[in-house]
């Protein structure tokens, strides 16, 4: 039978030859364009959609099991209207949600699971570009490593903080609170009254949380890096300016199809830069470390854990948010939010990197708005400190790296020698931190085991382990913290994190013992373990590794296949690009 042709406007078939939504789906003349075309009408669209205009994929991490995200669908009417204004046709779709707060063992365990469903919804539907639409910390990076990986021109909206938490009339910090309030309980400062009324007070309204934790860092992360339109970052997730925003997203994104604007073309060494030298200067997560390294080797850029000290190094900490400082993202957006920041620092940056605006970083942050409140943000002669953003150590407890958070971290910790407390598991920490016989003093040095990437699996924000008790009662709120895991962006303390290589994998840190002296020096960035080489090589004789709990499904799959933290922690075979040609016919 003769395939139908009207629904292929001549004129558009040659003017849009190269549209690959056109040419391999929508302009198709046989049977399979009939099966393109005849299903999608069954949601109503008329004719025009598949006249070869861009076609928008809205990319939505949106679930009521993300409560950080839970407000998405409503932001994607707006990026659809922008879409529609602009030429284009917006097709929203799901893939994977990671909230935060509720995805056990840990959220990190599936970061690289999202990339995958992105990437592959991306090239395996007729989409020309894509809205990334992210909230809560991994969305953010797993959704952006999926997208770069298919190179389709992309541009990132974030769903924005929520409003300040209050309680008793002050302002609470998402996160932040919770470690602090927690350990106020257990030295007798807080009552379980005052704590659960703290509790619904925290998350007042739609968002992402509001102090510099992961989500803040990665959706400022994802400006700096050029992917999201300036300003983006820090609009309260209820404020209308988001909506507002999220539709010029969709206008623009028309565009960027029509310039053939990429993330390869916005993903250059410089953007990482810019990116490094911005979360300095915020005092941003040491999470966005390992997603700045896996979203690099998506795009083919080289990027070390020394270029990322070494960038770092210098850049004046002007942001005072918690969990490093006092305020909230709240006050950092009617402050000026990132771009205040970025125009005090521009003179450290790579000012001519481009952007998803069309034009370079420099450019963009000239026409943005000066600092307003130099008590939320700093201007660069008054800063908050210096050199203050996450440091990388190395040493023979850490051949492969290990990081630690200045600006969060207590000054007369950053030079430390202490005795180590060693615990071989989370789960055996948890059972001893409340014990009043621990032998601990506020010297000791609390090492924890097999909580990296293929330890737990997944690396989970557990490194910011809790003081113990019989310390917190004599008001200690510090301690030196040595493991392989992460800690939460809104988490604060001297705690060293990502070890590398990993207990699991036979790194030093399997090897440390109670009672060996650990020796910490951030200025100096090194982290030894006391031991001699004999003694090492006889325990590392003697080692046993730890079983991995998973013999089947994404687990099985991800401990075969993880990176150490020093890497990324993306998947082996995931590192690269694959572009966004499909060759073949599904039917
Ligand atoms: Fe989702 Fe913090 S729990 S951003
Ligand atoms: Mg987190």
């Amino acid at each position: 039978a003769e395939p139908p042709s009207r629904a292929i406007p001549a004129d558009r078939s040659a003017a849009h030859t190269g549209r690959r939504s056109f040419d391999h789906w929508f302009g198709e003349k046989d049977r399979n364009g009939f099966i393109h075309r005849s299903w999608m009408r069954a949601q109503g669209f008329s004719d025009e959609v598949f006249d070869g205009r861009p076609v928008i994929g809205i990319c939505n991490t949106w679930s009521e099991l993300t409560p950080c995200n839970a407000h998405l669908r409503r932001l994607a009417e707006s990026v659809k209207r922008g879409v529609w204004q602009a030429g284009g046709f917006p097709l929203e779709f799901p893939v994977m949600s990671l909230g935060e707060t509720m995805l056990r063992p840990t959220a990190m365990l599936f970061r690289n699971l999202l990339s995958m469903d992105v990437e592959e919804s991306l090239r395996g539907n007729p989409i020309d570009g894509t809205v990334l639409l992210t909230g809560c910390d991994k969305t953010t990076p797993g959704s952006i490593m999926g997208a770069a990986s298919v190179d389709l021109p992309t541009l990132v909206v974030t769903g924005g903080p929520m409003l300040n938490g209050k309680f008793r009339g002050c302002d609470i910090g998402s996160g932040t609170a919770v470690w602090r309030f927690t350990q106020d309980v257990n030295a007798g400062r807080m009552t379980q009254e005052d704590y659960a009324a703290a509790e619904s007070g925290m998350s007042r309204s739609n968002g992402h949380c509001m102090t510099m934790g992961t989500a803040s860092t990665m959706a400022c992360m994802a400006e700096a890096l050029g992917l999201q339109l300036t300003g983006s970052a820090a609009i309260p997730a209820v404020d209308s300016r988001r909506y507002a925003i999220a539709q010029q997203a969709g206008q623009r994104i028309v565009q960027m199809v029509e310039e053939d604007l990429k993330p390869s073309d916005i993903l250059t060494r410089d953007a990482f830069a810019n990116a490094v030298r911005a979360n300095a200067a915020i005092g941003g997560s040491t999470n966005a470390v390992i997603h700045l390294l896996a979203i690099a080797g998506r795009v083919g850029v080289k990027l070390t854990l020394e270029d990322m000290d070494e960038w770092a190094r210098g850049v004046p900490w002007l942001v005072d948010l918690q969990p490093s400082g006092r305020y909230l993202m709240e006050d950092f957006y009617y402050a000026g939010g990132l771009p205040a920041v970025l125009r005090e620092i521009l003179p450290l940056l790579k000012a001519d990197a481009i952007t998803v605006t069309g034009r370079s970083i420099g450019e963009n942050v000239a026409q943005s708005e000066r600092t307003v409140d130099t008590e939320v943000i700093r201007a660069v002669g008054n800063p908050l400190g210096s050199g203050a953003g996450t440091a990388v150590l190395k040493g023979n407890l850490a051949p492969d790296g290990a990081v630690v958070k200045q600006s969060a971290a207590s000054e007369r910790l950053l030079q430390h020698r202490g005795k180590a407390l060693v615990f071989s598991s989370i789960e055996e920490y948890d059972l001893a931190v409340d014990d009043m016989d621990l032998d601990v003093d506020e010297d000791t040095v609390l090492v924890l085991q097999n909580a990296g990437p293929r330890g737990y699996p997944g690396m989970p924000e557990v490194g910011n382990m809790t003081i113990p008790r019989k310390l917190a009662e004599q008001g200690i709120d510090d301690m030196v913290r040595i493991s392989d895991a992460r800690m939460s962006g809104t988490a604060y303390g001297t705690v060293v994190l990502h070890v590398a290589p990993e207990a699991a994998v036979g790194g030093p840190l399997a090897l440390v013992r109670t009672g060996d002296w650990i020796e910490l020096d951030v200025p100096a960035r090194t982290l030894h373990l006391d031991v001699s080489e004999e003694e090492l090589a006889k325990r590392r004789a003697d080692w046993q590794p730890v079983t991995a709990p998973s013999d089947r499904g994404w687990a099985r799959l991800y401990v075969d296949h993880v990176t150490q933290a020093n890497l990324g922690c993306d998947l082996d075979f995931l590192v690269g690009r694959s572009g966004s040609a499909v060759a073949r016919q599904s039917h």
